[in-house]
């Protein structure tokens, strides 16, 4: 079973790249922006005449929240032109999609977890990028699982859990939001549960499970939490102060509430999620 990832030096891209070697069942092909810029369709085309893939994980993104407040142009280009060009050239070579896209398409008002049902209503240009370009996927290829995520960290590229690692590093005091409430999401368990999804499509080979999902990592916290079990974790003494939103304002409005209800990944595929603390230890262990 041939898999082609794009975006492969991201972050999750990466994650894919460590989960990888346990999956003997499955052929990897990873695609960096280099090797593959999803937003030339030319380009689409000859990856995907050269290596047939059965499945196509699009990790690519941008992914810049705040500087795409001023840079839309590129970020429509690569959420919604880009992810429109997968799904073309997934429809043409009868290859299963799976797109990542995020709770940045909720407004935040809501005070229970999230379900996929649930009406989407970005409040920045990137998640109203993200949410076109879930819509251009379903309005072009049918055999797609679009898989929104939350607060994504790891090892790999540039995350949260990083800068408040570098920031420890720099300063004795760090201030953090208190009332962005949301469910970090450790992209190696991201990444497998996006092979798992692979394995049993291959399996049942039903059409019933298309469709969106929702990951993360069970539980919530604000990024304030967050950023408190980090230095735990890492026995890092700091002085952490926790903030509100209004005093450090940022170019796109996040939503003040985005956790994801994950029922219908879990009984479709079967899947157990570990709490986001747990996640954190495991991987910093
Ligand atoms: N990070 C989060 O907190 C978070 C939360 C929710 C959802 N998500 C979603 O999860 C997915 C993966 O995110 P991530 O954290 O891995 O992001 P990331 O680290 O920013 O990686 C995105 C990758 O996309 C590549 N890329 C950008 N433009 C491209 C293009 N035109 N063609 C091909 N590749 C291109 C980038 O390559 P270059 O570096 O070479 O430009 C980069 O390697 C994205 O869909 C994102 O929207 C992320």
């Amino acid at each position: 079973m041939v898999v082609l990832v794009t975006g492969s030096s991201g972050q999750l891209g990466q994650s894919l790249q460590y989960v990888a070697p346990k999956y003997k069942e499955v052929q990897f092909i990873f695609c960096a922006s280099a090797d593959l810029d999803i937003t030339d369709m030319l380009q689409c085309k000859s990856v995907f005449e050269k290596h047939q893939p059965h499945y196509c994980i699009n990790t690519a993104a941008y992914t810049a929240v705040d500087k795409a407040e001023t840079e839309p142009e590129k970020a429509y280009a690569i959420n919604v032109i880009g992810a429109k060009n997968i799904a073309e050239v997934c429809k043409e070579y009868n290859t299963v999609l799976l797109h990542i896209s995020t709770d940045f398409v909720f407004d935040g008002t809501k005070n229970t977890p999230y379900k996929e049902s649930d009406l989407p209503n970005p409040t920045g240009v990137y998640g109203k990028t993200k949410l076109e370009g879930e819509q251009a996927i379903e309005q072009t290829w049918e055999k797609h699982y679009i898989v929104r995520t939350s607060w994504v960290y790891s090892p790999f590229g540039h995350n949260f859990m990083k800068t408040m690692l570098r920031l420890a590093s720099e300063r004795d005091t760090i201030s953090v939001v208190n009332d962005q409430i949301g469910t970090p999401t450790h992209a190696v368990d991201l990444a497998n549960v996006l092979v798992q999804i692979i394995l049993a499509d291959n399996r049942q080979s039903t059409t019933d499970n298309f469709g969106i999902y929702h990951f993360s990592n069970e539980g919530q916290c604000s990024w304030y939490d967050f950023a408190k079990k980090i230095f735990e974790i890492n026995k890092i003494s700091i002085n952490l102060q926790s903030i509100p939103t209004a005093s450090f304002p940022t170019p796109a409005k996040r939503p003040s509430y985005s956790v994801l209800e994950k029922s219908k990944i879990k009984a479709k595929f079967g899947i157990y999620i570990q709490k986001w603390e747990e996640s954190l230890v495991k991987y910093n262990s």
